[in-house]
């Protein structure tokens, strides 16, 4: 595949805040925290190349927090090029430190690190803290080991704590500013207008990065890209691949193919739905390749996980590849629903960036005769931009708030040898429990909700007759981040309700299981 060009916005046009990251836990908060004022940020790696910093071209600046130590050898430091800039600049907790170390202060270890609640008092009136009288306080979120123990020469002092003597600093004569504590945590009470007051009165940027804008925009960039030349999508149904159909949709109409594939480990009815929603409603040039057998073929007899989703991973290569080459002709660019976090997680470190295609994962590679360039228009947004900017175009509200649904689909809830028969009552316990959740209103407080097939028979009775059959486990859970996540208390009549269902419509199961394990030490899906 060749390089790809970068579909992003079209930066000449707005203002852009620069988030440096130098790793803290909060540095996607404060991006999202500038977006929320209608202004671009985005963030680079500390050690970006300084070419990038130049193109990019931004009104201003954010330093991040981050794990290290100013006071340790090699860790790291603010590039030279952003002070050469000349622009304004914000540093956060370990952005505070290098800052101040590089303009000749101190700082020290101390020995007990502070997290947690504290209370700056102002000393002295700053455009950063506009809204706040001189001598108030404000509860602030502390979270460091380090602090700043001696003011660099051209600093003066803005707030202190208790424990933190230089809790911010302002530079006398340039617009450069550090805070020790965290305004972009919610427990910071108006750290909002800390950041407000950077951004739009010391950066001076004009708040126009909105979302009915940035679909007109994203909808040029597009068009302007790809001009009459024919792009290629692999739609999941999921929100992200979703959005970007619509999208491109709206800016090349029929030159838009996608290709949605049946791998036979669907929800029920999900590939019809699709086909409605997407080619019936929306008139998108979608083919859907039903490619069921070929999965069961290449599953029959593979009972290990890891196996099964290899097979699946693999077989969907196979199978896009085999559609896309058919295609080869008339296809100039291949694209991909990436978003944000996905670019993020792939690019710690400027060493470490790489084009990674997104891998969980619906399109794999392409055959390398295929030169197609990658178009990604949502390559810069949060996935609650994403849901925002699907509403917008027109997803359906029950899509756009769909849980997520893992790429090797039900392989991955089967336990064991996966065969069509089990695929089917899968489906049906499925969509007794969703249309269940749906109706009690349950389904949006939780965050994932699923049947899961058992690879043993369990002892029942129908009538006199005592007969073994499946066993089928429903799973709830809460989480805001899927890396740890609660079990859902969800009501014991509703959980009686779902399981009378489906034991007395699917004549296959006879015993229905409630999973009661958060993760950890057990995880979302049961391989
Ligand atoms: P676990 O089971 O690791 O799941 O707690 C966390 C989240 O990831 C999803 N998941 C997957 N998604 N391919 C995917 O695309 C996979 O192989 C896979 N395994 C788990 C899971 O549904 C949950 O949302």
């Amino acid at each position: 595949m060749k390089d790809s060009k970068d579909l992003a916005l079209d930066k000449k046009n707005i203002d852009i805040i620069l988030v440096l990251d130098f790793g803290s836990q909060y540095t996607q908060l404060i991006a999202r925290r500038v977006r929320e004022l209608d202004v671009f940020s985005e963030i680079l790696p500390w050690d970006i190349s300084t070419e990038k910093i130049r193109n990019l071209n931004p009104n201003g600046i954010i330093l991040s927090g981050g794990p290290d130590s100013v006071t340790s050898a090699n860790t790291p430091r603010i590039p030279e090029v952003i002070f050469e800039l000349d622009i304004p600049i914000l540093g956060i907790c370990y952005g505070m430190q290098t800052l101040a170390e590089q303009f000749g202060g101190q700082v020290t270890a101390s020995s007990s690190k502070e997290f947690g609640h504290a209370t700056i008092n102002l000393e002295k009136t700053s455009v950063l803290f506009d809204g706040f009288s001189s001598g108030s306080s404000i509860d602030v979120w502390m979270s460091h080991g380090d602090q700043v123990s001696t003011l660099p020469d051209e600093f003066n002092l803005v707030a202190s704590t208790s424990s933190a003597p230089i809790a911010a600093m302002e530079h006398v004569e340039r617009p450069i500013f550090a805070l020790q504590f965290h305004p972009e945590v919610t427990h910071t009470k108006q750290g909002n207008t800390v950041i407000e007051n950077f951004v739009l009165k010391v950066c001076n940027c004009n708040p126009a990065w909105k979302m009915d804008n940035l679909i007109e925009q994203r909808i040029l960039d597009v068009k302007q890209m790809v001009g009459n030349q024919k792009v290629l999508l692999g739609l999941s149904g999921g929100v992200d691949s979703s959005v970007t159909a619509m999208l491109l949709d709206r800016a090349i109409g029929k030159n838009l193919i996608c290709i949605f594939v049946d791998n036979g480990l669907l929800r029920k009815n999900e590939a019809e739905d699709v086909e409605r929603l997407f080619k019936d409603t929306m008139d998108l040039n979608l083919l859907v390749i039903d490619a069921k057998k070929i999965f069961h073929r290449h599953l029959k007899g593979i009972s290990d996980s890891e196996m099964k989703r290899k097979i699946i991973g693999r077989t969907f290569i196979d199978v896009f590849d085999n559609e896309a080459e058919k295609l080869k002709d008339e296809i100039n660019f291949l694209a991909q629903g990436t978003i944000y976090p996905d670019v993020i997680e792939s690019s710690e470190s400027e060493s470490k960036e790489a084009r990674v295609i997104k891998s969980h994962h619906n399109v794999g590679g392409l055959p390398d005769d295929m030169n197609m360039d990658l178009v990604e228009p949502l390559r810069d947004l949060f996935k609650d931009e994403v849901r925002k900017m699907g509403a917008e175009l027109g997803l359906p509200i029950e899509m756009l708030n769909r849980h997520p649904f893992p790429g090797p689909g039900l392989g991955v809830r089967i336990l064991g040898e996966i065969t069509p028969e089990k695929v089917k009552i899968l489906q049906e316990a499925d969509a007794i429990f969703i249309a269940e959740l749906i109706k009690a209103n349950l389904y949006d407080q939780v965050s994932q909700a699923f049947c899961v097939f058992l690879p043993v028979k369990s002892v029942g009775v129908v009538g006199d007759e005592r007969r073994y059959a499946d066993v089928i486990a429903i799973r709830a859970v809460e989480t805001v981040d899927f890396m740890t996540a609660a079990w859902a208390k969800l009501p014991y009549e509703f959980l009686a309700h779902v399981s009378n269902r489906i034991v007395n419509e699917i004549e296959d199961v006879s015993r229905v299981v409630y999973d009661i394990s958060s993760k950890p030490p057990a995880t979302i899906e049961w391989e």
